[in-house]
């Protein structure tokens, strides 16, 4: 007992003595653009993983920039004592993109900290992820009791093309006893989350075509349907009143007990007064085991170009966030006999899909969850973590999951309720952000002692 709490001290003094540093490395990491997205300066994702490579080898990693394809991810690599078991930290670096650079209150790549925050795109989703295993990794130096493999994908915010042919192509090089992924959220400030489930998610293009060309709107208008008229009352069919999703055949997850406030959510989410949210049944298991489906974007003629004519043809992007346990092809078969099943006024409805990537449900049953969770607790003085769901997707993990069925995942983050991921002004909490790197560092720890033979326990002959 008064070993471990020598340790623990000992690591907690090491990792504040990082953090000056660690937040640093992560203000010149938010510098640089790096969006996998197509359009965008893929340029800016080669320095970005090179800068990430940089930081591995920094902490004694042998570390190789790795593509299949796809923007190159960061494999890092550092062999534990004899006997003691190997951790794959996984984080990516790209992000999605700034957005409307109207509603940010300074430039996303340039970090300013206001409040105890640090604002950037990035900052939090995921680049603090990545830096919270350098800190851990650099706060442990030389006496890293466990194996590392630093995993950091480059095209996790676009879909995680590639990442099945990287984790074939490296499997050697990656393969892991426990798999921690720093990419998801903590259920508030002072509370820490272990992530036990995400949606997955399919996308489509839906396009809506009614005439060959435009035509005048009053010469023909009456009798002759147009495209976007046609379009919103076939995008009026996904949901019934209450706001459920009504294409048939999607699955449905599991219930959590964990309760969501609706004036938290309100608030988080910035709901505009007077609007109701929808959906039926608890809140969590709105946002968590239960699809959601949304239009994310459509093209027709901008209005302040649109003439008195009938539009020909439009375009919609349909999301649906899938419950865990479904499946994408699945989902995306149903989405496409609902779109096709509703043809209003008999319209030519086209499905283009557009990608997809599967939940997960994840098991924290095993033997290595003790440490993980002890070290959770310590972090935050003695609160244990809470278990939840998120409504967000990590493709990357089902992929692991049947890359590695053998390895323990544990998904943790650097996340809480006002990151605004995403949107403009994400952030990230300085001093919750602190608790994440202590937590991982001890978890490291932990999990190297969890595998040594116990020391003041009986010894057993032969055992
Ligand atoms: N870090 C998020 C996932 C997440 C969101 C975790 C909210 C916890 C709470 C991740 O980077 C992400 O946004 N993923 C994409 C995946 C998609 C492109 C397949 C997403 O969910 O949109
Ligand atoms: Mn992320």
């Amino acid at each position: 007992m008064t070993s471990t709490t020598t340790t623990e001290m000992r690591l907690r003094a090491a990792v504040e003595r990082e953090m000056p540093a660690v937040k640093a490395d992560l203000e010149s990491l938010v510098r640089i653009p790096g969006i996998a997205f197509p359009g965008f300066d893929h340029e800016q994702v080669d320095r970005c993983a090179e800068a990430v490579a940089e930081l591995l080898r920094g902490c004694g990693l042998a570390t190789q920039v790795v593509r299949a394809g796809g923007q190159p991810a960061v494999i890092g690599r550092r062999p534990g004592p004899p006997g003691a078991p190997t951790v794959l930290l996984y984080a990516h670096h790209d992000v999605q993109p700034a957005g409307d650079l109207a509603l940010w209150n300074g430039d996303p790549f340039e970090p300013v900290e206001r409040g105890g925050r640090l604002y950037g795109r990035g900052a939090a989703d995921d680049k603090a992820g990545l830096m919270a295993h350098v800190a851990a990794l650099r706060a442990l130096g030389d006496d890293l009791p466990v194996g590392v493999v630093v995993f950091v994908e480059g095209e996790e915010e676009y879909g995680s093309a590639s990442l099945a042919d990287l984790l074939a192509r490296y499997r050697d090089a990656v393969l892991a006893d426990v798999i921690v992924i720093a990419d998801s959220t903590n259920w508030d400030l002072g509370v820490p989350a272990l992530t036990t489930s995400l949606r997955g998610i399919v996308n489509c293009d839906v396009r809506v075509r009614t005439l060959s060309a435009a035509v005048h709107s009053g010469a023909f208008g009456g009798a002759v349907p147009d495209a976007l008229t046609a379009m919103a009352r076939l995008l009026a069919t996904l949901h019934d009143e209450a706001g459920e999703v009504a294409v048939a055949g999607l699955a449905t997850g599991r219930s959590s007990t964990l309760e969501l406030p609706v004036e938290r959510l309100r608030a988080e989410a910035g709901v505009v007064d007077g609007v109701q949210l929808i959906g039926v049944g608890p809140i969590v298991d709105r946002l968590w085991s239960k699809p959601a489906l949304s239009v994310l974007g459509l093209d027709a003629p901008p209005v302040r170009e649109a003439g008195n004519a009938l539009v020909p043809s439009a375009l919609a992007k349909i999301s649906i966030r899938l419950a865990p346990g479904d499946d994408p092809a699945k989902a995306m078969a149903a989405l496409r006999d609902h779109l096709e099943a509703h043809r209003p006024w008999g319209a030519e409805v086209t499905v283009e899909p557009a990608g997809g990537g599967s939940p997960c449900v994840i098991d924290t049953s095993g033997p290595h969850y003790a440490a993980v969770r002890a070290a959770m607790r310590a972090a935050w003085d003695g609160t244990d973590p809470v278990e939840i769901g998120v409504g967000g997707s990590i493709p990357a993990i089902a992929t692991f999951q049947e890359c590695f069925p053998d390895a323990t995942i544990v998904v943790t983050g650097v996340e809480d309720p006002n990151t605004r991921s995403h949107g403009p002004n994400e952030s990230l909490h300085l001093g919750e952000f602190g608790r994440v790197c202590l937590a991982e560092t001890l978890m490291l720890a932990g999990l190297g002692r969890s595998a040594e033979p116990a020391v003041d326990g009986p010894v057993t002959p032969g055992g």
